[in-house]
Parts: C-alpha cells; structure tokens; sequence
C-alpha cells in the first residue's frame, strides 16, 4: 500500500475503507471483507454513528491495531474546549481503542478556534496521533493556522474528478497539509463514472472506469476511502497501483467542467445542530 507523508512526518496510507452512511450491521459485516481484502486504513465519524461497530469489527479480525489506520471526526457540538476533551474520550471508548490515528473537526461550525487547543493536547496525551479538519474553506483554515502550535495535518473536502480542488491546494501550498477527497466517486454518479474519458483509458489499461479515478486521486495526492458494500469493487479499489496515467491523461482528466456535488454553506445547515446523540448508534 503506498502512503503519504503528513507535516508531522507520519505516514497516511493512500487508499482506505469510508464508512459513511452505513449502518452497524452492514459495518459488521463489510468491514471484515475489506481488513481481508488488504484495507488498513479506515474512516468514520461520531455522525456516522457506527464507531462501535467500526471497533467490533475490527478487533474481531484479529488485525494488529498497529498495522491500521483509523480516523474519526467530531461534529461542532463537540468543539467547546471542555465538552471537546470528554468528547475525544467518548470516541475512543465507543471505538474501544486508546488512540486514533486522525481525528478531524467534521463541518466548519461553532468552536472551532477553541477546540483546536483539546485537539492539540490529546496529541501529546497520545490520544490521536493526527487531527485534521473536514469541509473547512480557506479563511476558517486560516483562522486555525494562525492559533496552531500542532497545524492541521489533514484536510478532508469534496474531490473527485469534477471537483479537483485545486485552488484550494494552490492556497495551502507550504502548509504540507495532506487532501483527502470525500465523493472520490462522486457517491455512485452514473454520469461520472461513464464519462468517456475513463471508458477510453480503462480499454486502453484493461481497468475499469472507477480503477481509472482512483488512480488520477493517487497521482494528484489525494487520499481516498471509497465506501462499498460490494467486495469486487473492494478488491478493484485497492487494485490502482500497477499502471500509471500518462501526463495528458491526467490533463484531459483535469479538463473535465468543475462543479461541487455538494457546497459547504457558511451558515451550520440544521443538521449540523442535530447529530448529537451518539450512544444511539445506527
Ligand atoms: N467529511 C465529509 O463530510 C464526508 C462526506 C461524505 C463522505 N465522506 C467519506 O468519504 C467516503 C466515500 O464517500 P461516499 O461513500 O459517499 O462516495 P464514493 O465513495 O464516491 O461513492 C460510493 C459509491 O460508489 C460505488 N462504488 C464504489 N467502488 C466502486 C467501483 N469500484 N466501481 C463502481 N462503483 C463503485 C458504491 O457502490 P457499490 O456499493 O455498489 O460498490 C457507492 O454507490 C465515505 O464513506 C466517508 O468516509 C466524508
């Protein structure tokens, strides 16, 4: 598996297993099929409501925690500077672990100036190895990047081939913060997935069109967790690491029109005040 170095000098590793929007049973049972298929990077969230599962499934493949790399995220309720340290505590006990390997503030909302401090002391307690943001634009990075004795390692935003991010990378290059890309396959979009373009260089690569996606995200550097309960689609995600796209390739990739499936709003859509009950998990 081939990873990527963070500005904390820790290795991530490129391609991982998302678990958004899956139940604990489905997590119970597709997340042992990808720690067999060779999956040792994971990625939920206290909103996903499933960590217990998450921790269940993986302490029952009987895996090394060492060998895995586990993120979880917490939601804004969770920013205030007490609330943020019982909260990081509550992760790891749902999850069952003593550390994750990145924790990450989920949605640009609320408290997140101040929570940035509880993020940085449980890196020194060895609590979370990395923290992170999700979803974050620019100017509230920088809000952070300005108070940050431990600056973000990660940044985790929409990207995928119609929305390749790069001018935000453009303006965060130096920081050395790692992009990982959530909708890596445009969650399933038909009209993505069948664009001609990955027709063509699945023929021409004998992969398939979402092989073709994967690996433009490992050669533009972006870390990626495709969810799926198909384990043929597991195994195909892992399977990018034999061929490479030519530069043209990934120019024309690069010329396809931009748009986000999903803006951010400035505002915490009502959702955001919602989630906030994580003993009931899904
Ligand atoms: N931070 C955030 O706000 C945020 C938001 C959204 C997502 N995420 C993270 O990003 C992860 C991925 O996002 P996502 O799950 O919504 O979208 P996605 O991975 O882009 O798309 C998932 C869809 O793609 C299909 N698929 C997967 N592999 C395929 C393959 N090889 N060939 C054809 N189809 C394939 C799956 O169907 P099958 O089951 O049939 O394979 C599923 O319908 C999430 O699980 C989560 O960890 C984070």
């Amino acid at each position: 598996m081939q990873s990527f170095i963070m500005n904390n000098g820790l290795k991530i590793p490129a391609v991982g297993y998302g678990v958004f929007q899956m139940t604990s049973k489905e997590v119970l049972e597709h997340l042992p099929q990808a720690l067999d298929a060779g999956y040792t990077h994971i990625d939920t969230a206290n909103a996903y409501f499933n960590e217990v599962a998450v921790g269940q499934a993986i302490r029952s493949s009987g895996v090394a925690r060492e060998r895995l790399f586990v993120t979880s995220k917490l939601f804004p309720q969770s920013y205030p500077y007490k609330q943020c340290v019982k909260d990081i505590d509550e992760t790891l006990a749902r999850l069952g672990m003593d550390y994750v390997d990145l924790l990450l503030f989920h949605q640009p909302y609320g408290e997140y100036v101040e929570g940035w401090k509880a993020m940085e002391e449980a890196v020194r307690a060895g609590k979370v190895r990395s923290i992170g943001l999700s979803n974050f634009p620019m100017h509230k990075i920088q809000e952070i990047l300005d108070v940050a004795e431990i600056r973000p390692a990660v940044l985790q935003v929409e990207i995928n081939p119609y929305w390749n991010q790069h001018e935000l990378k453009r303006q965060l290059a130096g920081t050395g913060i790692v992009f990982e890309g959530w909708y890596p396959l445009g969650h399933g979009d038909r009209a993505l997935l069948e664009e001609p373009v990955f027709a063509r260089l699945a023929r021409k690569y004998g992969k398939t069109s979402a092989q073709i996606i994967m690996r433009w995200h490992l050669q533009e550097g972006n870390v990626v967790f495709p969810k799926t309960l198909n384990p043929r689609h597991m195994k195909d995600n892992l399977d990018i690491f034999d061929f490479a796209l030519e530069d043209e390739e990934m120019a024309e990739i690069n010329s396809l029109p931009q748009r986000p499936y999903y803006q951010v709003p400035d505002e915490p859509p009502a959702f955001v005040l919602t989630h906030n009950d994580y003993s009931r998990q899904a």
